[in-house]
């Protein structure tokens, strides 16, 4: 049983606060949970709680949310059995009250959601993706690293936001590492040599002065290639433009580039690049409400490529049942606090397991050292996770659990590789 909650504001990697939250139990076990942030954040995503008073973190604390946590929520869930999340999870809900955990935020409730799972787990003595994916959870999933970053994440003039490179030939997830710290390292030389800064953005890829998706590919390739890697084949090269950054008036305005794309220009521009570089997912390449582009682009590449809907579906498990109907996307992103308890973050991956839809579990570009993502791949064995570059601990500390993960696993452990993209139609 839950025998004390405590909520607290800490920092994330942008420097922003954040609500932390620690569950203890009566046999005295502990669970801590730190919640993640968003910059390019779904119009449908749970409601991140902030104070909004000047003069205090530019409006940005999130005393109101700790405060709901030692609060309400701490007398709403003490003497509840830890184990019971669906339980737990749903008073939670209920206390809110609203559809988008807007009264009490989804950050407060995340906190506590997942500390909860972290606690219930070590009164188990079971690493948290054996307590939440049985015996079963030994997939370890293939890393789409984030190595030049653009968009919101940067303040060059990339429009979009993440290219990305997946070791998808590994043997192993620590292999899968190696690979892609390899390549950065290439690319951290190669833009060097071409005279580009190689300062980084928020998710730990470097943000030199590029204008196109193209410049941006061809350094990734390029550097794929001089590190000794065979494209398409080693590393597969996966893109995030988080286009509902740009899509205004019904139109794609790549303002980096200086140019709009009529939603037909956009879908032919993307199928092109597709067409030449070794592309096999993106993620958000049509806008959250441009759902005749989203149709119009899978009937050209959702047979060939996998196109992950984030915005789209902000974690929701009636969002992306509607987006299912639709013909929405092939596949769907997961970040926790997009939804705010982890009961919802699993029904949603079991909806999109069923419907033939592949999984990505993700972090968001403001994170934390909390490592609980790198756990729940494994456990819901999605097969995909996307948490940044080579650099930033923040980053760098989810892969860093996946390797002793692997490890801890030994020889029941299996690298997904390239099937965990595997296409639908
Ligand atoms: P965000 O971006 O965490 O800033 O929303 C990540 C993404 O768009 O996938
Ligand atoms: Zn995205």
């Amino acid at each position: 049983a839950i025998t004390r909650i405590t909520g607290r504001e800490i920092v994330d990697s942008r420097g922003n606060p954040t609500v932390e939250v620690d569950v203890e139990l009566r046999d005295g076990s502990t669970g801590r949970a730190a919640v993640p942030s968003g910059a390019s954040t779904g119009a449908r995503e749970a409601v991140e709680l902030r104070d909004a008073e000047a003069g205090r973190f530019h409006g940005k604390g999130v005393r109101r949310a700790v405060d709901f946590v030692n609060g309400e929520i701490a007398a709403a869930v003490l003497n509840l059995d830890a184990e019971d999340q669906a339980a737990v999870d749903g008073v939670l809900i209920d206390l809110d009250g609203t559809a988008n955990k807007a009264r009490l935020g989804a950050n407060a409730i995340l906190g506590v959601s997942l500390a909860v799972a972290k606690a219930a787990a070590a009164s188990h003595r079971l690493p948290l993706y054996r307590y939440v994916g049985g015996v079963d959870a030994r997939l370890l999933p293939v890393p789409m690293m984030n190595i030049i970053n653009g968009g919101a994440h940067a303040d060059n003039p990339l429009d979009f936001q993440e290219f990305m490179i997946a070791p998808i030939g590994a043997a192993t997830f620590a292999e899968a590492v190696r690979m892609g710290s390899e390549v950065f390292h290439t690319l951290r030389r190669d833009l060097l040599a071409a005279g580009h800064s190689t300062g980084v953005g928020d998710e730990g890829g470097f943000a030199p002065n590029l204008r196109t998706a193209e410049e941006a590919l061809e350094f990734v390739l390029g550097a794929v290639e001089r590190t000794g890697y065979k494209p398409g084949q080693d590393i597969t090269l996966v893109m995030d433009p988080a286009t509902s950054e740009f899509f205004r008036d019904g139109v794609y305005d790549y303002t980096g580039e200086g140019l709009r794309r009529t939603v037909e220009e956009h879908v032919d521009y993307l199928a092109g690049l597709v067409a030449r570089y070794p592309v096999a997912s993106i993620e958000d390449p049509m806008a959250e409400d441009d759902l005749d582009g989203w149709r119009l682009l899978m009937a050209r590449l959702g047979d060939r490529c996998q196109l992950t809907g984030d915005d789209v579906f902000c974690t929701n498990e009636t969002l992306l049942r509607e987006g299912i109907r639709n013909g929405v996307a092939n596949s769907v992103l997961v970040k926790v606090n997009q939804i705010g308890t982890l009961t919802e973050t699993l029904a949603t991956v079991g909806t999109a397991h069923r419907a033939g839809y592949t999984v990505v579990m993700s972090h968001r570009s403001g994170e934390t050292e909390d490592t609980t993502i790198a756990d729940l791949a494994v456990a819901t064995g999605c097969g995909q996770i996307k948490t940044g570059s080579l650099s930033r601990s923040d980053r760098t500390a989810k892969y860093n659990q996946l390797i002793r993960i692997e490890e801890e696993l030994g020889s029941q452990a299996r690298y997904a590789g390239r099937e965990a993209l595997g296409l639908r139609r």
